[in-house]
């Protein structure tokens, strides 16, 4: 990514729109917060009184639930048809020609996968110095309680003080919002992976935990860089990509599906530093930029490394992004 003052010049830029939204009461986020924070829906005030939750109550804080990854995942694991479907199988989008939501989803609770953020594992944090462990609960990376920030993301996920936000609307862009009250076809439109377009930060939201990326290191004259950059665009003069082989979409990278057994992929995501809205973000030019989750599914998905394609093993797809911004 860039330097440190690039970034703080960034959250600087920003901060007045995040306060604006509140003075107005308009808050960013769009769900459990505000009118949609449904108490209810996660406390039993108490707990015995044929109110539902999880038999062996009650539990801290007043929850339906013993921890706080059951507790969201029992609407969230396709149960609740109007809930977005964050853990596997998911099924929710497949109507749409997508296979799942922006994040992807999550293979277990309190078990390892390689192809997911564990829940409820202590794991050390990959790639963030000094070592730190955490067992990861959806609060790790979502405020329960709603905040201003695009899917309620907390801002300082490592609690080191610094923070980023995610702003919806600012740097992240819908085409369509959810339904208000949420409706299963409102819910399917809205989170389904190609309803969002991006333009800034959520690189520098994964790196508040994965802090060795959060600068993209310089390498060796001739290499660029240390690790594969993010928020670094096509067009950079002298680059080691190949902008026009991106736009036209004509690599033998492109292709119609992921693990089809053909070589080629759908286009991956990509940033838009210039985005002024959903279209803007969408589009497809020299200027996009490459970042974390061009590569990686926010919760996991069906691959290694939470990737978005067969990267570690021999598959027709194993290169196939690569070729579609390098053409090698
Ligand atoms: C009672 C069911 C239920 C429970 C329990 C629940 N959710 Fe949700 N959640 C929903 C529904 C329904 C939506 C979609 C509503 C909409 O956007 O219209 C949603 C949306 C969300 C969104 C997207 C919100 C946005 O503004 O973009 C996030 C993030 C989320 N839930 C996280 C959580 C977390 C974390 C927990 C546990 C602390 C949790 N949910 C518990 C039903 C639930
Ligand atoms: C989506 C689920 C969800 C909803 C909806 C929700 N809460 Fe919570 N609440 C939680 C979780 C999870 C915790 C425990 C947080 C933790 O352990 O960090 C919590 C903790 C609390 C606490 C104690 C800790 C604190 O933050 O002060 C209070 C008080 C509370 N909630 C009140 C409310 C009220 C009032 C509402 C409705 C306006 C509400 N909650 C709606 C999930 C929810
Ligand atoms: C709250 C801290 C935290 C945040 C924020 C975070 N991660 Fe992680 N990440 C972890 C931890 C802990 C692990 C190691 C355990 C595991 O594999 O789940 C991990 C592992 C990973 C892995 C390796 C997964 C595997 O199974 O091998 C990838 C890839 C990854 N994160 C990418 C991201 C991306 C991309 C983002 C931003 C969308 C992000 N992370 C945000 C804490 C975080
Ligand atoms: C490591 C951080 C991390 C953890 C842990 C995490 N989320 Fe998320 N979640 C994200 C990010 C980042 C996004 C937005 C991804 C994007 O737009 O590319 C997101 C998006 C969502 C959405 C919107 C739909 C979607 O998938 O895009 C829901 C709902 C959601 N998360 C629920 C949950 C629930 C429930 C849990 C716990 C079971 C959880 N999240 C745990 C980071 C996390
Ligand atoms: C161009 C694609 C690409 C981009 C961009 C990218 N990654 Fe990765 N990442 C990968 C691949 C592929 C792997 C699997 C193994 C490897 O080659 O390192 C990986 C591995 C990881 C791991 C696991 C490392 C380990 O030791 O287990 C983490 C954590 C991670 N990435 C986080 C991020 C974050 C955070 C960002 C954005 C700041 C990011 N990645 C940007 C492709 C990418
Ligand atoms: C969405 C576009 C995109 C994808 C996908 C992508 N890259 Fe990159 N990559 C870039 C950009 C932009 C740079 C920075 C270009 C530069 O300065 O030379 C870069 C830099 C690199 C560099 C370092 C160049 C240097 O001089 O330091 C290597 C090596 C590389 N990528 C390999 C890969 C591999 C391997 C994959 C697939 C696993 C991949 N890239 C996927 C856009 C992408």
């Amino acid at each position: 990514m860039r330097n440190q003052n690039s970034r703080w010049a960034i959250i600087l830029t920003q901060a007045p729109i995040v306060v604006l939204m509140w003075v107005v009461g308009v808050p960013a986020g769009e769900y459990h917060i505000g009118s949609g924070l449904v108490c209810a829906q996660c406390h039993i005030l108490h707990y015995g009184e044929g109110g539902g939750g999880e038999p062996g109550g009650p539990f801290p804080y007043l929850l339906s639930h013993s921890t706080i990854n059951g507790l969201c995942l029992s609407c969230h694991d396709g149960s609740d048809p109007t809930a977005p479907d964050v853990f596997a199988a998911v099924s929710m989008y497949d109507a749409t020609g997508d296979e799942h939501s922006a994040a992807g989803y999550f293979a277990g609770t309190d078990v390892s996968s390689d192809s997911a953020h564990d829940l409820g594992v202590t794991d050390l944090v990959p790639l963030r110095t000094p070592s730190t462990n955490i067992a990861l609960s959806c609060a790790s990376c979502h405020d329960v309680h709603g905040n201003g920030n695009y899917r309620n993301l907390v801002s300082d996920p490592d609690s080191s003080g610094s923070g980023t936000n995610v702003v919806l609307g600012t740097d992240i862009f819908e085409g369509v919002a959810p339904a208000v009250p949420p409706t299963q076809e409102g819910s399917v439109a809205a989170y389904k992976s190609s309803n969002v377009g991006y333009r800034s930060n959520l690189s520098y939201w994964c790196a508040e935990c994965h802090n060795l990326l959060e600068t993209n290191e310089d390498g060796v004259t001739p290499a660029h860089y240390k690790r594969h950059p993010s928020d670094v665009s096509l067009d950079v003069a002298g680059s080691h990509t190949d902008p026009s082989t991106w736009v036209a979409g004509d690599s033998l990278g492109f292709g119609a599906a992921t693990g089809d057994g053909l070589e080629g992929v759908p286009r991956v995501r990509f940033q838009e530093a210039t985005a002024t809205d959903y279209s803007s973000a969408k589009t497809v030019a020299s200027t996009n930029q490459v970042f974390c989750t061009s590569c990686h599914l926010a919760h996991g998905g069906k691959y290694v490394s939470c990737a978005v394609w067969p990267y570690k093993v021999l598959d027709p797809d194993m290169y196939s992004p690569c070729q579609q911004c390098h053409n090698q």
